[in-house]
């Protein structure tokens, strides 16, 4: 689903205009402005309640435009030849002049940017004429939006369009490439994995959590996606009063004191992908959470996920929302 020309120009005029559009891509939907005007970024931070230490990511429609904005080295040329348009992002030295407003990089020496692969968000960028600004569509500290009616939800009048383009076909954050140091380290794990970034840059990149000292993220150190009821990781069965996020089948899984998880109502039992597939899983990941975050619910349960591709990014979003409600010691 791609939205019409007519969305489209609209989206342009109000980002022009200095405001603030929902903008769909491959991975999440994003919260996008005109990453030159401060003033139009300044509303990004405030519609989020976004610390303003927390840099955003520039949208580019494709190399040459970031390539105006950042410093380029090969390993940046490299990967953006693999994996652009696609769901990473690249973290490298600003360049002399850059026009970016120093508030989107949170005043750093560094910017994240990206081309996302998504028609409708290549062609708003590409209208604009300019990079666009653009954070997760989700209030600091909640889960990402991945369909235009959580952003709606989320903001209501505060964005003036929501781009609906249905829902994304990622599901989780890109993959964010620190490539402004000696070593490349990945910050953020997402759908493009250190195995496949390493074998196009022919050297180790290594995933660097921010569980320590001095994390280079600033989003690292902050609450992340948590649903407003607390996450059990890893649980192989459940507690009454336990939504279940199931992934691959349930047929054993038991619920504490009697009962089976597959009797549970249909609010509280949801499946990331009962074939097991990674991809799907992630696809479903904020949605599930969501749907399961609900009052009546003591805590959401959410078996174990493989720790192997999509599945470390899964886990990362999920260890995240666990430490949220204190239940990480039990990852
Ligand atoms: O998939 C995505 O990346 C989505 C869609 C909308 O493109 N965007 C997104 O943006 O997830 P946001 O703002 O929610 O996450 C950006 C992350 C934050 O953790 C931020 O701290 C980090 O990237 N970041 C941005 N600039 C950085 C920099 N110069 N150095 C280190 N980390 C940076
Ligand atoms: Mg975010």
């Amino acid at each position: 689903m791609v939205p019409n020309m007519a969305g489209i120009e609209e989206a342009v005029r109000i980002l022009k205009d200095g405001g603030l559009v929902g903008l769909p891509t491959e991975t999440v939907y994003g919260l996008a402005a005109n990453a030159l005007d401060g003033g139009a970024v300044a509303k990004i931070f405030a519609a989020k309640g976004r610390p303003q230490f927390n840099p955003l990511i520039i949208h580019c429609h494709n190399f040459d435009q970031a390539a105006e904005l950042v410093e380029m080295n090969a390993d940046a040329r490299a990967a953006a030849e693999a994996f652009w348009p696609g769901p990473l992002t690249l973290i490298l030295p600003r360049k002399a002049g850059c026009p970016v407003s120093d508030l989107a990089g949170a005043g750093l020496s560094t910017l994240a940017v990206r081309v996302p692969k998504h028609e409708a968000a290549l062609a708003v960028i590409k209208a604009a004429g300019v990079p666009l600004a653009a954070p997760s569509a989700n209030k600091s500290g909640s889960l990402s939006a991945t369909t235009p009616q959580h952003v709606a939800e989320a903001f209501g009048d505060e964005v003036e369009l929501v781009l609906a383009a249905g829902a994304c076909a990622v599901g989780l954050e890109s993959t964010v490439l620190d490539l402004s140091g000696d070593a490349p380290v990945i910050l953020r794990p997402g759908a493009v994995t250190a195995e496949e970034l390493s074998e196009v840059l022919g050297r180790a990149v290594v995933y660097d959590h921010g569980d320590h000292d001095a994390p280079k993220s600033p989003g690292q150190t902050l609450k992340h996606y948590a649903p407003a009821v607390p996450v059990r990781i890893n649980a192989i069965d459940l507690l009454p009063g336990e939504a279940l996020l199931a992934f691959g089948p349930i047929k054993f899984m038991g619920i504490r004191g009697g009962g089976a998880a597959k009797d549970l109502p249909e609010d509280s039992l949801r499946n990331l992908s009962e074939a097991g597939d990674l991809h799907e899983a992630a696809a479903n990941l904020f949605s599930m959470m969501r749907a399961l975050d609900r009052p009546e619910h003591k805590a959401i349960a959410v078996m174990n996920i493989p720790k192997t591709g999509l599945g470390i990014a899964i886990n990362d979003r999920l260890r995240r929302a666990a430490r949220a409600s204190g239940f990480d010691r039990l990852d």
